[in-house]
């Protein structure tokens, strides 16, 4: 870490739907910067006044920004966490951006049970999450990773089911899809890099305590 890396706090924000309510909730404790918006085409906005640096990632690959110390801290969905499984810090449950992991299949194959699935083809963004649900389960599957749209792979053949994220349900029942085993629910977290909780613990551990803060003022 450099004298000028010391210098400021670097948190990382994910493009997409975390974006929004990350920036709100950090602007009520007073984390801001100009042009921190969602439609702003930079990807490293900086706070000069309050040594803040923020840099927009794409949602999947927030996590190694932490990891390697790229940034000090981030807000990430649990369900990406899963995924991933990196060596971060979850330092807090923000409580936003709730949605279920889940499995679904088009209404029309509904089975009786979930093991009546058995060795079929599961598309998903989350294979690793999948993997370990289905052998929990006692059930070998083949699983296929796809990086978005998920609903359409048992539409058009590509896979029997799918294991994706449901928050409203409207796109499942768009797609006449029906859920059919719950895996977790989920919600945005605070995480940090190991080394900069050390090194920046007083700023992070501020940081934290505000939006804890926050968080209880607003429940
Ligand atoms: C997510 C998820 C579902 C949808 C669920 O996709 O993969 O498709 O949101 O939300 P709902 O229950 O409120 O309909 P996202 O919008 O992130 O886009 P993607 O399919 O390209 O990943």
């Amino acid at each position: 870490m450099t004298s000028s890396d010391m210098d400021y706090l670097t948190i990382a924000l994910p493009k997409g739907k975390v974006f929004g309510k990350s920036v709100e909730m950090l602007g009520k404790i007073g984390y801001t910067a100009e042009d921190l918006t969602e439609n702003s085409r930079k990807l490293i906005i900086t706070n000069e006044k309050e040594k803040i640096r923020f840099i927009i990632t794409k949602t999947a690959d927030l996590p190694t920004y932490v990891e390697y110390g790229a940034a000090d801290i981030g807000i990430i969905g649990k369900d990406v966490l899963m995924e991933d499984c990196k060596d971060v810090y979850e330092l807090l449950d923000l409580k936003f951006s709730l949605c279920r992991i889940m499995v679904a299949v088009p209404e029309a194959l509904k089975q009786e049970k979930l093991s009546d699935y058995a060795h079929m083809r599961v598309a998903t963004k989350y294979p690793q999450v999948a993997e370990r649900f289905f052998h929990s389960m006692g059930m070998q599957m083949e699983f296929i990773k796809l990086n978005g749209s998920i609903e359409l792979a048992p539409m058009v053949g590509l896979a029997e089911i799918i294991v994706d994220i449901v928050e409203t349900g409207s796109t499942l029942r768009a797609n006449n899809l029906v859920e059919v085993a719950n895996i977790q629910v989920a919600t945005a977290r605070l995480i940090a890099n190991r080394v900069s909780f050390k090194m920046k613990f007083d700023r992070i551990n501020k940081l934290t305590e505000q939006l804890k803060a926050l968080l209880e003022s607003e429940a």
